[in-house]
């Protein structure tokens, strides 16, 4: 089947709108402290304002709380459920390109990931504006082709953003994987790829990101401003520098002896689990859109929990 269809087939049937319920009606932040099948543990804020309500206060201080649990209609749970098991059977695995500019240790995480099976995922492309960092070095001793972005100033070398496009199209990508590529992605690329973009984060959005907040400098910022939690954000992508809407974060305590060294050494190693489990759902489908336009994450385990 010609991928493009598959693509729009399966986003058009991921467009699952489970109702609201009452509690969800407020801003919330759903924090994953793990995803896995050993245990859902997310903390869960009502309001992300931390109004003075016990329920809040509670959610606020406790570290582990359950997973929301949306109560679906039967109706839509039984369609998206059927959809899916037209769909399991012989689903080829998710083609994904990865976008980096530096280390590419997501990159190479995801990678992995993909080799040993617990992502059902392949990457057929890298994309770098770094021809010679990390990332793109790896990329090439494992055969998956790198492709340069944006052009160089003179011109000489990369891609446009059309030829981006059309570069991905023919690597038939599903979906686009930024870790750690500090360009802005093309306005092009945004409209070829809806809803099909995320992007990692090393601090929890909103606070801490847009034009300026990367690398060394964002864990800076979180230790001189006096936050005692940080983490990392996945978000989807929109035209805009970190306000694409958040699909799964996960919290880290900041510790009074951190240097922005040791805070962003925790982070990391958060990011990495939280990106494979996130590119896990992606391929299996499992990223569904509530009705106000917040992406789900449906547990694999029971279909009535979202996260
Ligand atoms: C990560 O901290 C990620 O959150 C940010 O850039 C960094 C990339 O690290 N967007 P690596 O190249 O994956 O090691």
């Amino acid at each position: 089947m010609d991928s493009r269809c598959f693509i729009s087939d399966f986003r058009s049937n991921s467009v699952f709108s489970p109702p609201v319920p009452k509690a969800l009606n407020k801003p919330f932040l759903a924090l994953p402290c793990c995803w896995s099948a050993r245990a859902h543990r997310w903390l869960y804020f009502e309001d992300a304002q931390f109004s003075a309500s016990p329920r809040t206060r509670k959610s606020r201080f406790l570290p582990n709380l359950e997973c929301i649990n949306i109560r679906a209609s039967r109706e839509s749970i039984k369609n998206s459920a059927e959809e899916k098991k037209k769909k399991k059977p012989g689903v080829a695995k998710k083609k994904l390109a990865v976008f980096v500019s530096g280390g590419g240790s997501n990159f190479k995480s995801i990678h992995e990931a993909c080799v040993e099976g617990s992502v059902h995922g392949e990457i057929v492309a890298l994309v770098t504006n770094k021809t010679d960092c990390g990332g793109a070095e790896y990329a090439r001793n494992k055969d998956i082709p790198v492709l340069q972005f944006p052009r160089t100033k003179d011109g000489a070398d990369g891609l446009s953003p059309t030829s981006l496009v059309d570069a991905l199209r023919n690597f038939e990508v599903e979906f686009v994987l930024l870790a750690g590529f500090l360009k802005l992605i093309p306005v092009e690329l945004i409209r070829a790829y809806p809803r099909a973009i995320l992007n990692i984060h090393p601090s929890l959005l909103p606070a801490f990101g847009g034009k300026g907040y990367y690398g060394m400098k964002v864990h800076k910022a979180v230790i001189s401003s006096g936050a005692r939690y940080s983490g990392p954000t996945i978000h989807f992508v929109d035209e805009h520098y970190d306000t694409g809407r958040i699909l799964a974060q996960m919290v880290v305590p900041v510790l009074s002896t951190d240097s922005p060294e040791d805070l962003a050494a925790r982070v990391l190693k958060e990011e990495h689990k939280l990106y494979k489990e996130v590119v896990a759902a992606l391929c299996e489908e499992r990223i569904v859109w509530r009705e106000d336009g917040v992406p789900l994450i449906q547990s694999r385990q029971d279909p009535n929990h979202f996260c």
